[in-house]
């Protein structure tokens, strides 16, 4: 980045710093007309897999580019990585970057987005899966949930096929990057809606019979059950070697990105280990963090997992139980307790008295939530920096204020709030409609906090 880039941001920062201490208002900004120069679509590997609610990059890019909030070579934390937005513009901006995300989707999506693997060989190595696929005689099919009612029966064989041969590749890297590009086939030649994030699937009966619906889905079932997966990989894995390639061209080889836990509320020094991250070791934390039952994570995950052999069908469950803001309680699960954060729990006894399970959600999601923003202040150096990206939404049609949750929270326990910007969400891409009892959320809440002193 150009010194001058930089010095433009630094007066970004220090001019929100300034206007926030004057009048303690919410700044309103728009991120993509700030820097109309970064395309919310295609820059350098964000593009290299789909996932549900992507982070904005110009808000990373702004947080990471200055010497205000970091300098170069100090340790960032997304603990909420996603599909590595942060990770990759944080290596991107000389940073060394650590991330955790309890999807191994979003772990394996991050990782390949900021990997660098010898792109001859990787060329190469996609020339002769392909043709290897072609051959195979045996294959094994992995635990996908209800694959039949998901896929045509070609597709299953083909991309069985095409998996045995990736499991055969022997350099980590390069079979990682293939096992993405190959996940990100998965919902193009499913069944499965692709623009509804959940697997839904599609129906043209739905629709009037000839109306126009019902002729783009009846035709687009017909393409999916003559598609050629193998061509349909191939080309995934040659647009994501161009965006590989020019990640490769563009970071300092001195720089580090690495995925370090499965869960924030517990930051281990390295996946699965478990020695954990040391306290004041963190110069920024820049995280979105799940909303309270407005991401199904897991699911939107499913058939992308199973495909990719990070879970087993049987084990779906299991993974979604360690996500923050999941929607499933038992029945006999139900009771709520205090959080200790006054607002929120008026609301949640208001929400209780209508819907308990609603209430359960809420109250789950905001002591979770707390636990995490402990960890992120336990690893936060005294005068670093976390910056949390966050939306209300609406609950039994009452207003879930997160961002102001947190902020009481956050200031309660002794860091300062240096600023506060709300932007509009747009393009935040993929969020479910919710059912009567939440709403989708339309505004988000960017809260910059320093920890002045240990905590
Ligand atoms: C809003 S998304 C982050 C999106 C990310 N900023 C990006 O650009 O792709 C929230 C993430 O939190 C993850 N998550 C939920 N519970 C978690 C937990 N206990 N620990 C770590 N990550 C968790 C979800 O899997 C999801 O990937």
């Amino acid at each position: 980045m150009n010194p001058e880039e930089i010095a433009n941001n630094n007066e970004i920062i220090l001019d929100f710093i300034q206007r926030y201490t004057i009048d303690d208002n919410p700044i309103e900004i728009s991120f993509r007309k700030l820097f109309p120069e970064i395309k919310t679509g295609e820059r350098y590997t964000h593009l290299i897999h789909a996932y549900p609610a992507k982070l904005l990059v110009h808000i990373p890019y702004l947080f990471l580019n200055n010497t205000i909030l970091s300098k170069e070579g100090d340790f960032v934390l997304d603990p909420f990585v996603g599909s590595g937005t942060v990770m990759l513009e944080g290596l991107l901006a000389n940073r060394n970057v650590y991330g955790a995300d309890a999807n191994p989707l979003a772990r394996l999506i991050s990782e390949v987005k900021v990997s660098t693997p010898d792109l001859t060989k990787l060329k190469s190595t996609a020339k002769s899966i392909v043709a290897k696929a072609k051959m195979y005689k045996k294959y094994n099919i992995p635990s996908v949930v209800n694959y039949e009612y998901w896929f045509p029966q070609t597709t299953i064989l083909s991309l069985s096929k095409i998996l045995t041969a990736i499991n055969k590749t022997e350099d980590d890297d390069i079979r990682k990057f293939m096992l993405i590009s190959f996940s990100n086939c998965i919902k193009k030649v499913s069944y499965a809606d692709q623009r509804i994030s959940v697997p839904v699937k599609l129906n043209p009966n739905r629709y009037p019979i000839n109306s126009k619906e019902w002729d783009r889905i009846s035709s687009r079932i017909s393409q999916l059950e003559t598609i050629d997966v193998f061509e349909k990989f191939n080309q995934i894995v040659n647009e994501n070697i161009v965006r590989l390639k020019s990640v490769n061209n563009s970071i300092d080889s001195k720089y580090k990105a690495r995925i370090i836990s499965d869960d924030a509320r517990n930051l281990t020094c390295s996946l699965h280990g478990k020695k954990r991250l040391a306290k004041e070791s963190i110069q920024l934390v820049i995280t979105s963090p799940p909303y309270a039952g407005a991401q199904k994570y897991i699911r939107a995950s499913s058939l992308n997992i199973g495909w990719t052999e990070l879970a087993k069908a049987n084990e779906l469950l299991c993974l979604e139980r360690k996500n923050i803001g999941r929607e499933h309680f038992k029945k006999k699960d139900l009771q709520i307790c205090k959080t200790g954060i006054k607002d929120a729990d008026i609301l949640i006894e208001q929400v209780n008295s209508i819907n308990p399970t609603r209430a359960k959600i809420i109250c789950t999601y905001i002591l979770e939530m707390i636990d995490a923003l402990n960890e992120m202040v336990r690893v936060l150096k005294t005068g670093g920096f976390l910056i949390l990206i966050v939306g209300n939404n609406k609950v039994c049609e009452l207003e879930f204020n997160t961002q102001e949750y947190f902020t009481n929270y956050l200031t309660s326990i002794g860091l300062k709030l240096k600023f506060k910007l709300i932007d509009d969400i747009r393009s935040y891409g993929l969020m479910t409609k919710r059912n009567k009892t939440a709403d989708i959320i339309s505004r988000e809440w960017i809260l910059a906090f320093q920890k002045t002193s240990t905590i």
